[in-house]
């Protein structure tokens, strides 16, 4: 198996680490625009192989895709992060020009890949690599809902004072202040969350997890690293081993929960085909409302980048 991280960067290299260190592919390449730098990082990754014990093989390289051919799965991590005072829609410029041109090179070289895309704005930077590629739907997914989710299961945790292993949730919608978090899917070990907090303590996590990435924003001035190369690695890893886990992930909904045309996280059944199935929960009034806001407010940004012309 043939991984490919593109954008060596927080996000990239952590993600290469994580899948190195868990042996998730026997070969991790990893491609920046950067002289030198996915270089740099494959070799401190591989040099790290006999302390941490694993064999997967990192090898870095700067904007060559010949080397990256034949990958089964590629990330794409590439394009600029928010600073301080911006919005993820506030990178859209920048980055679908690279994730447009990533996304080339990666299908000119391994036709056959299964695509994750991480940049920002997460759900249209989705919608930029799904039509650039022309791959089927299934195929090109975007990495926001296991990041969402984490967060939410890490402050009930700490709020509960309980594993967060044993926190399960799921959260829906664009990758935003939208977000469309559950807690009527949310269990600790099986026990509905509701009858362990209280409603106003539940309630204040969920504007929390909605501005998370924002948190991390205005403490380093950068965004987060770890939590998202994790959660992209996460991907990878049941997509390769065709675990067939159920995650929320970003994909084109044709139809399901009757929303069309629009790239939206749900959960579904991850396996070596990429999506295996798209789950569609039986959602309430209120849920279905803010699920619509959420598919508003992601149409919005991808009228955005079609009027950029994609
Ligand atoms: P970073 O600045 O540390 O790394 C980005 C890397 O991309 C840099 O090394 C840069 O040289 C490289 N790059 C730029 N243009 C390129 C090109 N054309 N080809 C190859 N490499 C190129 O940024 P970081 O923190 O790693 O974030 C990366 C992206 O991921 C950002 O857009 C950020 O907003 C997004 N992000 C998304 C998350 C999600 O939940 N979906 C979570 C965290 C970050
Ligand atoms: C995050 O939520 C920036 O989207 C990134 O941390």
């Amino acid at each position: 198996m043939k991984i490919t991280v593109v954008g060596a960067g927080n996000v990239g290299a952590t993600c290469a680490d994580v899948l190195a260190y868990r042996e998730v592919a026997n070969q991790v390449m990893l491609v920046d625009i950067k002289e030198g730098l996915a270089e740099g990082k494959a070799l401190d990754i591989w040099q790290k192989a006999p302390i941490d014990l694993y064999d997967t093989r990192t090898i870095g390289s700067t904007n060559d895709y010949a080397k990256t051919a034949q990958s089964d799965v590629v990330v794409i991590t590439s394009g600029l992060p928010r600073k301080p005072g911006m919005s993820r829609d506030d990178l859209i410029g920048t980055n679908a020009v690279i994730v447009k041109s990533v996304t080339e090179n990666i299908v000119k070289h391994s036709p056959n890949a299964i695509i994750i895309v991480v940049s920002n704005p997460l759900d249209v930077m989705t919608y930029q690599a799904h039509i650039t590629s022309q791959l089927p739907r299934t195929r090109v997914m975007g990495m926001a809902g296991i990041l969402d989710t984490a967060r939410y299961r890490a402050f009930l945790a700490e709020a509960l004072n309980v594993s967060p292993k044993d926190i399960q949730a799921m959260i829906l919608g664009g990758h935003g202040d939208t977000m469309v978090p559950l807690p009527r899917y949310t269990t600790v070990s099986g026990i509905p969350v509701t009858e362990l907090i209280a409603k106003d303590k539940l309630n204040a996590i969920i504007e929390r997890t909605k501005v998370g990435g924002g948190e991390l924003v205005k403490l380093m001035g950068t965004s987060a690293w770890y939590a998202p190369g994790s959660a992209a690695a996460q991907m990878v890893e049941s997509i390769v081993k065709d675990q067939r886990r159920i995650l929320p992930v970003c994909i084109q909904l044709d139809g399901e929960y009757g929303i069309n045309d629009c790239y939206l996280g749900v959960p579904v059944i991850l396996g070596k085909n990429g999506v295996e199935r798209i789950i569609e929960l039986d959602l309430n009034g209120e849920e279905k409302a803010l699920l619509d806001t959420s598919r508003k407010h992601v149409k919005e940004v991808m009228d955005v980048l079609d009027k950029l012309g994609k």
